[in-house]
């Protein structure tokens, strides 16, 4: 039986004051899912010390190597150092699209992260004892070419070579369709499950009842019931809404079994 995870991931937003206030209003979660919030690095061992039972902290992304002339980098030691128990890896904003950057064109890649790169950080998270929550998912673009499975593929293929399925089963999915994230447009529980399901059925028969898929993109306390109660999506993995304590409860509270 695969526990639900709800992951709150606050991007580049909380201040110390504000991060703190808003941990403290998330005890008395149901024990029944896992719950973790992802700072950004600057806030991550505070707020790791001060995290209310049943609620863990991960990092939103890790450079490779543990330590050295890396200027802006942190690593998975660091996460580690920090308190956190998992690592997000391979968010769209992170990513690169099509091997090529166009901020001006509104391409929201902005670091440029391939396939490779993602597996490395994933090896690293996996080093530490971290566990990697690896975001996967098609542009809008891809998705009216109908991509979208191969762009999937290809992501899980480059992040998980040379993985054991031991390794593979510990690691969550996330599937975050691109177009769906902070644009209010919720991919339909059906589609998301659908997608989430492909995902599953991509892993070793041993791995797909263990690894867990989250889905992401526009979850709101409004939606959440019915996108996990789905058979496949184990969870989800939340930017805006995991801002407001009130919100991120109801949402936390949905997941439950
Ligand atoms: P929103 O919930 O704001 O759409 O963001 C989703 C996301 O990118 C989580 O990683």
């Amino acid at each position: 039986m695969r526990k639900p995870l709800v992951a709150g991931n606050w991007k580049m937003n909380m201040t110390r004051a504000t991060g703190q206030a808003l941990v403290a209003e998330l005890s008395g979660l149901p024990a029944a899912v896992e719950v973790v919030v992802c700072p950004p690095f600057t806030l991550l061992a505070e707020i790791a010390a001060h995290c209310p039972a049943g609620v863990s902290t991960g990092g939103q992304d890790c450079f490779w190597v543990p330590n050295g002339a890396f200027t802006g980098q942190i690593s998975a030691e660091m996460l580690d150092d920090a308190g956190a128990r998992y690592g997000i890896v391979g968010h769209s904003e992170t990513r690169g699209r099509f091997g090529k950057l166009d901020i001006d064109a509104g391409d929201v890649g902005y670091f440029a992260e391939t396939n490779t790169t993602v597996r490395r950080k994933m090896e690293a998270l996996m080093r530490v004892g971290l566990v990697p929550i690896l975001c996967v998912g098609e542009t809008l673009a891809e998705r009216e070419a109908g991509r979208t499975e191969d762009v999937i593929r290809e992501q899980l293929e480059g992040a998980f070579q040379g993985f054991t399925e031991g390794d593979m089963a510990k690691t969550v999915v996330a599937y975050e369709p691109v177009w769906a994230i902070g644009t209010g447009q919720t991919c339909a529980a059906d589609e998301a499950n659908r997608v989430c399901a492909f995902i599953r059925q991509w892993f070793p028969a041993g791995v797909q009842n263990q690894v867990r898929v989250l889905y992401g993109g526009s979850v709101k306390a409004e939606n959440a019931a019915e996108l996990f109660g789905q058979s496949d999506i184990d969870g989800g993995l939340v930017g805006g809404a995991s801002l407001d304590a009130a919100g991120f409860r109801r949402i936390v509270e949905a997941a439950a079994p």
